[in-house]
Formats: structure tokens, C-alpha cells, sequence
């Protein structure tokens, strides 16, 4: 655990003041819906509190040293409880990119449509995730639940119809326990680009066939892809792109190394394969806690997002589309395919639950031709069909991610026996 503030190395401010204080929020921390779940996270981790001065100053009133651990280990939205500062206020600091939710390894690859990793681990806490648990998120996507469970030291198993979209969960959690085997090629690697090597697809994925341990090839894997993308998005020249991301990327690992020694963490086991959430691989009753983000009915097309990286793994894009939720189908059918294929979805989230944990959906209404859809109540009426209690709704605001979503809705059901 962090000792003094010295250990800080940018972008929060410390007041000494606030040292003093029960505890502090982090700066960033302004929505309705962060102080609500800040709040639910406190209560579920037994902390009896006030909450006082325009809901931004708490007090505690059942303090011990036990439970101060705890909330400095575990708490998402705090910088500091009794003067020490939280574990997580030092994990965010470790942030190679200028948007202030890419910590460590979140920010690699530039996929469209992440969680906000902050609130991922205030839910993990609030649906009484514990370490050695097993947790799964069926959309796992860019990884974001695999690498915040992990960070918790709760086990994690993810599935998600896009390889792209499991190699980028892979290398976010894998990466970090093969720092010296990465290291070790990287120049070689960079030398080869020079030699104008690998400007060939061909040259590349042969110099890939000869690194033997999965986890490394997988990263240098993946350092293609963010420059293949860099290049169709933004008209980054591919080989200053590469090297540039791919130092970041060695950078942010080793961030993560010094993350694990410095707070001593015991990682979660991370288990991520390709795989369809209509039949998930899991036994019944197997999961402890379910955190997932389906497609918004319409609103993405991930496939045609991707499309430049999904090509390069040498992936024919039409059968693969016909894999994905949402993007099947045109006009109204499609909205009725997405509906029958999340109804298979959510019973497999009923089968694969423990009776009396909690699955967290966080999902939107979507706009379609100047309509919106209704994909919030359908999940809703779905679940309790089911035989879920359906325990929270919170409103979660976005602005500008894009333009057919205006707000999401974080819901929180509960598996009744
Ligand atoms: C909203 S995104 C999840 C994003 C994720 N929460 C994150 O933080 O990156 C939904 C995901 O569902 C995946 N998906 C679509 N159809 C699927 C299916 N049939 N089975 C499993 N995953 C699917 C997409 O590839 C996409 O990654």
C-alpha cells in the first residue's frame, strides 16, 4: 500500500487539508450517478457514513482499522480515507494517455465503446465481489471487467464474438507477467521495421510465427493492429505509429508491474476465449456475479468499426458479422433479431448465475430513424420474466460519445432462488 504522497507522480493535486478529512473524493468525481454508486460501494463494503457539504465531505462513523483497509484498498471514487490515500488514487496516476480513464493498460487499442473502468470496480464492490470469486462478463469487448477483476483479485472468465475483441482483453491482463520476455525483443523487433522488413503483411505475421510464448506474440500482435488502426482512423503514418505505441505500450505494462509490487496486489485469474453469449461454456449456477454491456440494440456497428484490424487478422468480414448481436438484419427485423438473440442471452445469464448473486447490466436506449428504441424496458420486462428481482436503476448521463446515445442506464438484478 502507497505510504506518502511522494510516491504521486502527476496529474492529481494533494491538499494537505483534505488529509485531515474521513474521506476525499477524487477530483474528477462530479456526476450524480459516480456519488451514487460512491456511495453504494461504501455501504457494501459495511461502512456506516453521513454525507454532508453538497454530498462531496463524509463522515464515518463506525472507523476501525480493519474496515480503513478495507476502503483503502478497495473504493473506486476516494483519493484518501483517514489521511492515507487509497490504492486506486496511485493506480490512476499510471496513465500514459491524456484521458484520465486509460490507466495502465485500459487505454490499449482504440476500441469504440469501453466502460468506464472507475465505475466497473465501484460495481464489483457493490455486488459484494471478493477476491477468489468468479465474475464474467459475456461482452467482455476491450477488456475492461477482465482487467478491473483482476486488479481486485477476483477471477474473471469473458467471452466475446470478436477475436480482435478478445486479444485486446488478453493483452491487457497477460502482458504483465511477460515484461522481460517483451522487453527483450522489442529493439529486434523495431530493427526489422527499419529494415523495412515488415511492411508486408506476410513479413510481419512470420516474424510473429517465431516468437513461441503466446502472451508475447499476442502483444506484438496487437501493437500491429493499434498502428493498423491509428492508420485508417486518424492517417498515422504506420511506422512512426507503431514504434510511438508500441513504447507506450511496453511503458503501461511495466506500469502495471510496478502497480502489483508497490500495493501488493494478488491478481485475479484471467480467462478470456472467442465465444457466443446465446451459449455461454459455463456450467449452471457457476458465476458469483455477472458485469456486462450488451450492444445497444442498433447504435454501433462493431463490426464495420473494426473492420480494418479484423481484415488484417485475415478474418472474411460478411460470416463474421452474422455472429454479432445488433448488427444483423435491416430496418425493423433487425431490431427484432436483436431482441430474440438477447432473449437467449439473458437466459443463459439466468442459468450460469448463482441463485442470489447479481447481474449488472449497463445499457441505453438507442435512437432508430427518429425513433427510440426500447431496449431499456425489454431488458427489464426480460429479466424479471426470468425470475430475476430487478434491485436498481441508475441513470448514467453521457455526452457526445455518440450521437444516438444521450444516456445509459446501469441496472442491477438479482437471481432469486
Ligand atoms: C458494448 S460492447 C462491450 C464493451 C465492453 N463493456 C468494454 O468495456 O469494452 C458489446 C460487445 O458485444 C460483442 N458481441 C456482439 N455479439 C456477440 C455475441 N453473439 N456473443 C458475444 N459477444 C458479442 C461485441 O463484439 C462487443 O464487443
Amino acid at each position: 500500500m502507497l505510504k506518502n504522497q511522494e510516491d504521486i507522480r502527476w496529474t492529481y493535486k494533494i491538499d494537505e487539508s483534505e488529509l485531515e478529512k474521513d474521506l476525499v473524493l477524487i477530483d474528477n468525481v462530479q456526476f450524480i450517478y459516480e456519488l451514487s454508486l460512491a456511495e453504494l460501494e461504501l455501504k457494501a463494503l459495511g461502512v456506516d457514513f453521513t454525507v454532508l457539504n453538497g454530498l462531496r465531505e463524509f463522515i464515518i462513523h463506525n472507523k476501525n482499522k480493519d474496515l480503513i483497509d478495507t476502503i483503502r484498498k478497495r473504493t473506486s471514487y476516494f483519493k484518501s480515507v483517514s489521511g492515507k490515500l487509497t490504492d486506486y488514487f496511485y493506480i490512476i496516476q499510471k496513465n500514459r494517455t491524456k484521458s484520465v480513464n486509460q490507466y495502465l493498460t485500459h487505454w490499449i487499442y482504440p476500441y469504440k465503446g469501453k466502460f468506464h473502468p472507475q465505475m466497473i470496480r465501484a460495481l464489483l464492490n457493490i455486488i459484494g465481489m471478493r477476491k477468489g470469486d468468479l465474475v464474467c462478463d459475456p461482452f467482455s469487448g476491450s477488456g475492461t471487467t477482465a482487467l478491473e477483476s483482476q486488479l481486485l483479485g477476483i477471477n474473471f472468465y469473458g467471452i466475446d464474438v470478436s477475436p480482435l475483441c478478445v486479444l485486446q482483453g488478453k493483452v491487457k491482463t497477460k502482458s504483465v507477467e511477460k515484461v522481460i520476455e517483451i522487453k527483450e525483443i522489442k529493439n529486434e523487433i523495431i530493427n526489422r521495421l527499419n529494415q523495412n522488413l515488415f511492411n508486408s503483411e506476410a513479413n510481419y505475421y512470420k516474424i510473429l510465427e517465431d516468437i513461441k510464448d503466446e502472451d508475447v506474440r499476442n502483444f506484438y500482435l496487437l501493437a500491429r493492429l493499434v498502428a493498423i488502426s491509428d492508420n485508417a482512423r486518424r492517417g498515422k503514418e504506420f511506422e512512426k505509429s507503431f514504434v510511438k505505441n508500441l513504447n507506450l505500450m511496453v511503458d503501461s505494462v511495466e506500469d502495471y508491474k510496478e502497480v502489483i509490487n508497490k500495493l501488493k496486489l494478488n491478481l485475479g485469474t484471467i480467462n478470456i476465449e472467442v465465444g457466443d453469449v446465446r451459449k455461454i461454456n459455463l456450467p449452471d449456477n457457476s458465476v458469483d456475479g455477472i458485469i456486462t454491456s450488451p450492444p445497444y440494440s442498433i447504435a454501433l456497428d462493431y463490426v464495420e468499426n473494426d473492420e480494418h484490424s479484423l481484415i488484417d487478422l485475415g478474418y472474411e468480414i460478411d460470416k463474421l458479422r452474422d455472429k454479432f448481436i445488433g448488427v444483423r438484419g435491416n430496418g425493423k427485423n433487425k431490431i427484432e433479431l436483436y431482441n430474440e438473440d438477447m432473449k437467449k442471452a439473458y437466459s443463459e445469464f439466468y442459468r450460469i448465475l448463482k441463485p442470489n448473486k447479481y447481474a449488472v447490466i449497463v445499457i441505453g436506449n438507442a435512437t432508430f430513424q427518429g425513433r427510440e428504441v426500447q431496449t431499456v424496458e425489454f431488458t427489464i420486462d426480460y429479466m424479471q420474466n426470468l425470475g430475476f428481482a430487478f434491485e436498481k436503476n441508475i441513470l448514467k448521463l453521457i455526452f457526445g460519445l455518440y450521437n444516438v446515445m444521450k444516456k445509459e442506464n446501469i441496472l442491477i438484478f438479482k437471481k432469486m432462488n
